[in-house]
């Protein structure tokens, strides 16, 4: 028996957060443990994998020491994709509502833990070789709204700062937490009802418009990069889908009036173009595959036009976008679709079809720093992740570990619009 094969699991209930429970995994190999949890969406996509089977987070423990535990055990665990292969038949469905994506994610990620520490290398060289050099630039939430935060703030959900001028993951950060302090001081002197109150992913929450946050995120952006001397570009996350009403086919706007689909690409092309922006994420809603590829035939030479509720890191839907040029961006959540197989799979199509792939955190969280070894393994240029947060902390620390131990071989890799 090889040292990499599994000889047992364990499963606990813990919280994420937001203080909400989530599923933590251990798999125990002949040398030693590797641990994973799940995170989780406020957001959600309507075609993501299923969190949990009925019954929530218990259930799922439970069926992870009946079902899962006596098929892993005697499997290698540095076959990740074998084992990946062998959740999806233990399931037996199209979206893991079985034992739940969020389960199979912290079993498929608890495994790739225990392999790589098995083996004595960190993570990121465990799955993605020993080739990989480049680190993503964090893509920062600054300013939110929508399902993050309480009322009265914007309905854009997240206003995201990438610090495409910086030279190293390190001072990347840097301009990001530049960009979030700037900001505070910004609502604070023009007087927006505001009590420093952060949001999910610890953004800001003030009560302001979503052209208020517009103008106060711009400034902040040009007062951070003027300090750090290099170039700061700005998006957002509409997450449409969270305002848009099906029946009167609008999207609701509570700070304005609702727009439909003409109006709504109007509205976007409007702030690419007044703010310069470089990121819109799910400008419509998660069926509307025409309207990205409308916007993407009209912005996307200036801007990355991502999707993250139409594509929900799944090939399928990500194909079907590939073959009508919706989009030019995807979001990469490993826990919508389940394995980390199947999240590479959907990496690899859209990067092999030059879509730029942005591996992402989600609103719940927890101190895992997983996601950091994830990203540079898959080599995503962008990676979407909180600024301030004991949770989001923890990946960014990670990412410097990771810098450092890539030694002068580490660079950044390349964004923009091609
Ligand atoms: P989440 O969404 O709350 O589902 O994690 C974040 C996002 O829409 O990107
Ligand atoms: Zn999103």
């Amino acid at each position: 028996m090889s040292e990499t094969c599994i000889v047992d699991l364990k499963a606990r209930k813990v919280f994420d957060s937001r203080g909400s429970e989530t599923v933590e995994v251990e798999v125990y190999t002949r040398k030693t443990v590797g641990k994973a949890s799940a995170p989780a969406g406020a957001s959600k996509g309507k075609w993501e994998a299923v969190s949990y089977p009925e019954g929530g987070v218990e259930e799922a423990v439970r069926r992870i020491l009946i079902l899962v535990k006596p098929r892993l055990i005697g499997f290698d665990s540095s076959d990740q994709v074998n084992v990946d292969k062998a959740l999806k038949e233990i399931d037996g469905t199209i979206n893991f509502s079985k034992i739940g994506g969020n389960t199979a994610y912290a079993v498929s990620l608890a495994v790739a833990d225990a392999a790589s520490k098995t083996l004595g290398i960190p993570m990121y060289q465990h799955i993605g070789g020993t080739m990989v050099k480049n680190l993503p630039y964090p893509l920062g939430n600054v300013l939110g709204g929508g399902k993050h935060a309480g009322e009265g703030c914007p309905d854009i959900q997240e206003y995201l700062v990438l610090p495409v001028g910086a030279k190293k993951f390190r001072e990347a950060y840097l301009g990001n937490r530049e960009v979030h302090r700037a900001l505070r001081r910004i609502l604070e002197e023009r007087n927006i009802p505001f009590f420093g109150g952060r949001g999910d992913e610890g953004a800001w929450a003030p009560r302001i418009s979503n052209d208020g946050a517009f103008e106060a995120t711009a400034e902040a952006v040009k007062r951070a990069s003027e300090r750090l001397g290099f170039e700061i570009r700005f998006g957002v996350d509409v997450a449409s889908s969270s305002f848009w009403d099906e029946e009167k086919c609008k999207y609701m706007y509570k700070h304005g009036k609702p727009l439909d689909k003409g109006e709504q690409i109007d509205y976007v092309l409007e702030c690419i173009d007044k703010y310069k922006l470089l990121y819109v994420e799910d400008p419509f809603h998660e069926e509307d595959f025409e309207g990205f590829r409308e916007l993407t035939e009209k912005a996307g030479d200036k801007c990355l036009i991502c999707g993250d509720d139409l594509f929900v890191t799944n090939v399928e839907r990500l194909r079907k976008g590939i073959d009508i040029h919706a989009g030019n961006a995807v979001i990469i959540k490993p826990n919508q679709i389940g394995t980390v197989t199947d999240a590479y799979e959907a990496t690899k199509l859209a990067q092999k079809h030059g879509y730029v792939t942005v591996f992402s955190h989600r609103s719940g969280e927890t101190t895992d720093g997983h996601l950091a070894h994830l990203a540079v393994a898959f080599n995503c240029p962008i990676v979407k992740i909180g600024v301030l947060g004991g949770e989001r902390i923890a990946k960014i620390n990670e990412f410097l570990r990771i810098e450092e131990h890539m030694g002068d071989q580490a660079s950044m890799h390349r964004v923009g619009v091609k």
